[in-house]
């Protein structure tokens, strides 16, 4: 960033005195928002295209300008551009770099816009593309769930409720309860996706503006599907920005979740999976040491999302209408949630496709917790016997099994029989993990076939998502 002396600031008529360097230093946002650049070229170029379209600008100033701001585009993208923090933002240094570069035209670029309704359109773009980089990155997560799903749709382990082993199901069925939530957020993200996309341009400053603009041929221009229906809501609300890092604060949750349950796996007490090593560290002092780093920081990351989301609530909170300079601390958090997220799904969707589940060790953790329990209550119901005396008998099983330190399927029938009456050889059907698992074919459940259509339908909902655009 060069610190070359301001010469004129872009208001200096009024101003007797030049502004305090610290001040300068606080009050600037170019060194976060220079990565606007690109949306607030794209916007300018709309605008300068519907004032000539008007008759507002000639048609030579709309071509100086195209040519400058294509220049300017280059410069940026080679890295040339000289960013200045005397010109406090991106949007200034974009301005004096066309003045300099094409004269009046230049100069002529600001009429009937206002830095109020352009850095609300550029920081919509930027979160538009925003949002349609991590629905990709969402699909390609939910798309390996699916794939490793499908391998594991005979992959027994413990299901869990209070984390102690409740009923068996499928690993399959365990990663198909992610792809759900991250449906959800795919379509939160989708959904507000529509509210992010509406143009405010034509705002300019709170009151709307003068000049006879054209606000729905910049709309179209810009690939925005409305316009922001009220000047003064227009330029200052960020409720949109809100809702994005609200729903990206949820898929951080999520992912924390599956975070926490990676690392507990991992522990080789568990030992149900394993991760590549690239996904690991060693430890410098303890050699047996293999730690799971990316999952305990998706789940330690997720803290900074909350915070972010947090932040942008109470920057909104109390601010009067219409724009306040309090808005310009929408930027670093969104930026943060947005790189934070990226880089987050990119490294999960590699995860899930190359985490290696050990299927002998989540028999051995499903053998140990008797967890047909519930499966040889229900089958004395099924006999007749009403659910209470089912259960109690069941505890009294489970008790002399716990006694001989074996699963409830090793006692032999007679002794069963002693617990109640009901039960009949057949009985080892359901209480084997398998036996178990197979009975719960209603949907939702657990069962293979149940697994297997719910993965093939979960297929054809991805596929039949809508275009953004
Ligand atoms: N840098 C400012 C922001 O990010 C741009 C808008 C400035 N508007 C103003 N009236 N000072 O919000």
């Amino acid at each position: 960033m060069s610190k070359t002396p301001s010469e004129s600031n872009t208001w200096s008529g009024r101003f007797s005195e030049p502004v305090d360097d610290l001040v300068k230093t606080y009050t600037a946002s170019v060194s976060f928002d220079y990565r606007l650049a690109q949306f607030d070229i794209e916007g300018s170029l709309a605008h300068a295209r519907m004032l000539a379209q008007q008759g507002i600008i000639s048609l030579k100033d709309l071509n100086d300008i195209e040519q400058g701001l294509q220049n300017i585009s280059e410069e940026i993208n080679e890295g040339r551009f000289k960013w200045n923090i005397d010109l406090e933002d991106v949007h200034l240094n974009i301005e004096k770099r066309l003045t300099e570069l094409v004269g009046d035209a230049g100069k002529r670029l600001h009429t009937g816009r206002s830095r109020n309704d352009q850095v609300a359109t550029d920081i919509r773009l930027y979160l538009r593309q925003a949002t349609d980089d991590i629905l990709g990155l969402l699909a390609g997560l939910q798309n390996a769930l699916l794939d490793k799903a499908e391998e594991h749709i005979h992959t027994l382990m413990p299901g869990f409720t209070h984390l102690q082993v409740a009923q068996p199901v499928s690993f399959a069925h365990h990663l198909m309860a992610y792809f759900e939530m991250f449906d959800r957020d795919w379509n939160r993200l989708t959904d507000g996706r529509k509210r992010i996309n509406r143009l405010p341009l034509g705002a300019a400053a709170l009151a709307g503006s003068g000049y006879p603009i054209n606000r729905d041929k910049v709309a179209k221009d810009l690939g925005f599907s409305g316009l922001c229906e009220n000047s003064l809501d227009a330029v200052s609300d960020r409720d949109f920005a809100i809702e994005f890092t609200a729903a990206a604060a949820l898929i951080m949750m999520h992912l924390s979740r599956l975070s926490e349950e990676i690392i507990l796996w991992m522990n080789p007490q568990f030992g149900f999976v394993d991760l590549p090593d690239r996904f690991c560290t060693g430890s410098s002092i303890m050699p047996q040491k293999k730690n799971p780093d990316v999952p305990e920081l998706v789940r330690g990351k997720s803290g900074r999302i909350y915070g972010n989301l947090f932040c942008l609530l109470t920057l909104m909170k109390g601010q009067p209408l219409a724009y306040n300079k309090d808005n310009q601390e929408d930027k670093e958090p969104l930026f943060d949630t947005v790189d934070t997220l990226t880089t987050t799904l990119r490294l999960y969707c590699d995860l899930i496709q190359n985490i290696q589940a050990r299927p002998e060790r989540m028999l051995e953790a499903l053998n140990q917790g008797f967890a047909t329990a519930t499966d040889l209550a229900d089958y004395l119901v099924m006999k007749g016997v009403p659910f209470r005396d089912a259960h109690e008998a069941v505890a009294r099983a489970v008790r002399e099994a716990e006694k001989r330190n074996c699963d409830l399927s090793q006692l032999d029938i007679n002794l069963l029989k002693s617990f109640h009456q009901e039960i009949e050889p057949g009985v080892y059907d359901i209480l084997t993990p398998q036996g178990s698992i197979q009975t719960r074919t209603l949907k939702g459940g657990t069962a293979p076939a149940t697994v297997k259509q719910a993965i093939l339908t979960a297929r054809e909902r991805l596929i039949r998502r809508p275009d953004q655009g």
